[in-house]
């Protein structure tokens, strides 16, 4: 599914030397290091501030904290997503609001969130949390007018979109602010957990910043809670290495994906969708989107044996997300159930992620779809 020892082979000295001088200079918090790739993120991005964290969950945590967002305020979000961008809502105190999907681009869908807008919990809502889900911006034309029109925060879940653009605007430049995760699988990876807040905003870059270091602008004296969720030295040394090199994997994904799109489009297997009938549904890159393709995402009707039979042929693939959030265990609580979005819960059913990255070799993914091919044939 991914090979990370790839890109290790090509970049192990530049990353030695990186690693080596945090030793050097054993600023293992924050530090040089860090503030470095903080700028540098910042500027190509082409966004005002980064802030770096300990996670992508916390980025998420401290993006929404810093923006204002607690305790009596709704936000709403997507069901199909990883489960931090609902528990990180909750974990700032807010109430998490959901509203379900486009089945086409799998992101959340903006009608839906202005039905909820308009609904009896309507005037709770403070933020919006769109998720640009598999490398691809949640349609920021159609947020950007519901948060001027009903005065809202937008907060983006950026995990999955490092270089992503709506509109040539870069992901993490687009709301109030946003969240990345450099979690080893995502397309800028760090060694480990971390995460970055950036923002164009002064007033919430300052406070994402005090926030990650318990509330403290000052040494030792706190203005609030905040929590310990600070990058370190180590970290920072290696994404500045990465930063350099991530425009062009992400060029190499977008050619990936436009080479499974003609190979399934050959093999006659590629159907026009939404949904799946014999063959597959594959993945578009809608009008205004720039998709970094952190994932290549097909539906097909028969995923489950499809899955089980690649797996057969030594071909990996993963299904991103078998259970939409709010049929979670720990989620019940937030009174949705079987049938409250239809289309979450049929993306979860259809959904099969191939392997996709910066390294991934043609005639490896000519072998992929040829087993595709036998199983569907
Ligand atoms: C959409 C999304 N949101 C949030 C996160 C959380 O990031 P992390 O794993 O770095 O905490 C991830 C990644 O795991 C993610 O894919």
């Amino acid at each position: 599914m991914l090979d990370l020892k790839r890109q290790y082979r090509e970049l192990h000295r530049e990353l030695l030397d990186a690693v080596g001088h945090i030793l050097e200079t054993q600023r293992f918090i924050l530090g040089e290091a860090v503030a470095t790739f903080e700028r540098e993120a910042a500027a190509q991005l082409r966004v005002a501030h980064a802030v770096g964290c300990s996670s992508g969950t916390d980025a998420l945590w401290l993006a929404l904290a810093a923006a204002g967002i607690g305790p009596g305020m709704g936000v709403v979000t997507t069901p199909f997503s990883f489960f931090a961008s609902v528990s990180a809502i909750l974990r700032a105190g807010a109430t998490a609001l959901l509203a379900d999907i486009d089945p086409t681009t799998f992101n959340l869908d903006p009608a839906a969130v202005e039905t909820v807008l308009n609904g009896p919990r309507g005037a709770s809502v403070r933020a919006v949390l769109p998720v640009h889900l598999y490398g691809q911006c949640a349609d920021w034309t159609a947020f950007s007018r519901l948060g001027k029109e009903h005065d809202l925060k937008l907060i983006e879940d950026a995990a999955q979109a490092w270089g992503a653009e709506w509109n040539g605007v870069r992901a993490g430049a687009l709301g109030t602010a946003a969240a990345f995760s450099f979690y080893p699988t995502k397309n800028l990876s760090a060694a480990g957990d971390v995460g970055m807040v950036t923002t164009n905003s002064d007033e919430v870059a300052e406070r994402a910043r005090m926030l990650r270091q318990h509330g403290m602008r000052r040494r030792y004296y706190h203005d609030e809670i905040g929590w310990n969720t600070r990058m370190d030295g180590f970290q920072g040394a290696i994404l500045s290495v990465k930063l350099k090199y991530i425009d062009g994997w992400n060029q190499a994904r977008r050619t990936a994906a436009g080479r499974y799109d003609a190979l399934f489009t050959a093999a006659g297997l590629a159907e026009a969708g939404p949904y799946p009938v014999h063959g597959v549904v594959l993945p578009r890159e809608v009008a205004g989107s720039h998709h970094v393709w952190h994932q290549y995402v097909l539906r097909t009707n028969r995923r489950d044996e499809l899955r089980e039979f690649l797996a057969s042929s030594k071909i990996g693939s993963e299904i991103y997300y078998p259970v939409p959030l709010h049929l979670q265990k720990p989620l019940k609580s937030l009174g949705y159930s079987e049938g409250s979005f239809p289309e979450a819960e049929r993306a979860a059913r259809e959904v099969l992620a191939l392997p996709i990255y910066a390294e991934l070799r043609e005639d490896e993914q000519q072998t992929v779809v040829a087993a595709i091919a036998e199983f569907l044939g």
